[in-house]
């Protein structure tokens, strides 16, 4: 997907894609899988998902998404004041749990953010073509430190009966793009009436997999 079909969802508001509720995997798993010295949390192609809210609960969360519209609304819709500055390529949205790092993903550096615990992508890689899929999965893992976990959250569905996003990503996929990570795949659920967000697929199943995703020992 090109950065410009992202720009217009936003402008056009159309935003098939975002929930109006925390993801229910994230409510179900995150508490009980975070430890007590787990500080930080990445949230890349952030949106402007309450799951964000959620996370800063109990975490320091920076999020990344190219769309300033995304980053300002994250802010307003959630009556969080923040102050903004301009940090190189990058837009840096702040209040006190939270920072938004707006700008192209592919640009953003590791090193511009602290050590992270945690990484949330819960339609992130599955909102990009196959092609870009690599791409996406190589930078995120300079994102990663020894003890960073990934809690990835992915739809499958007929490819053939949808053109994405979002993009079917199965189990072997996974396994493709993490190799020599340890992959472990908590939930299934089979969502039988084909809801992603706001929007309803003509489908013959929608499957949604929690994975938890860490370097190899
Ligand atoms: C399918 S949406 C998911 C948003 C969010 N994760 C959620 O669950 O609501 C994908 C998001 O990625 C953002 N995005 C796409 N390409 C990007 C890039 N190269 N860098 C940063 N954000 C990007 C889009 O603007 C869009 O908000």
């Amino acid at each position: 997907m090109e950065n410009i079909f992202w720009h217009k969802c936003w402008e056009r508001n159309t935003l098939g894609f975002h929930q109006s509720d925390v993801h229910p995997l994230l409510v179900e798993y995150f508490t009980s899988l975070a430890l007590p010295s787990d500080r930080h949390v990445f949230v890349p192609l952030c949106g402007k998902t309450l799951d964000m809210v959620y996370l800063a609960q109990s975490m320091q969360v920076t999020g990344n998404e190219i769309s300033d519209i995304a980053c300002h609304d994250f802010f307003l819709d959630n009556n969080l004041e923040f102050k903004s500055q301009t940090l190189g390529a990058f837009k840096h949205y702040s209040c006190q749990q939270l920072a938004l790092w707006q700008g192209d993903f592919f640009k953003l550096s590791s090193k511009a953010i602290d050590t992270v615990d945690w990484i949330y992508d819960r339609a992130a890689l599955i909102a990009l073509p196959i092609a870009m899929q690599q791409r996406y999965v190589a930078h995120l893992k300079s994102f990663f430190s020894s003890h960073t976990r990934l809690f990835l959250v992915t739809v499958e569905f007929p490819t053939m009966q949808l053109s994405g996003p979002p993009f079917s990503v199965n189990s072997s996929t996974v396994k493709d793009l993490f190799s020599g990570f340890n992959i472990e795949c908590l939930a299934i659920n089979e969502l039988s009436d084909k809801r992603f967000a706001q929007r309803t697929f003509e489908v013959d199943y929608l499957r949604e997999k929690l994975y938890i995703i860490k370097k190899g020992d």
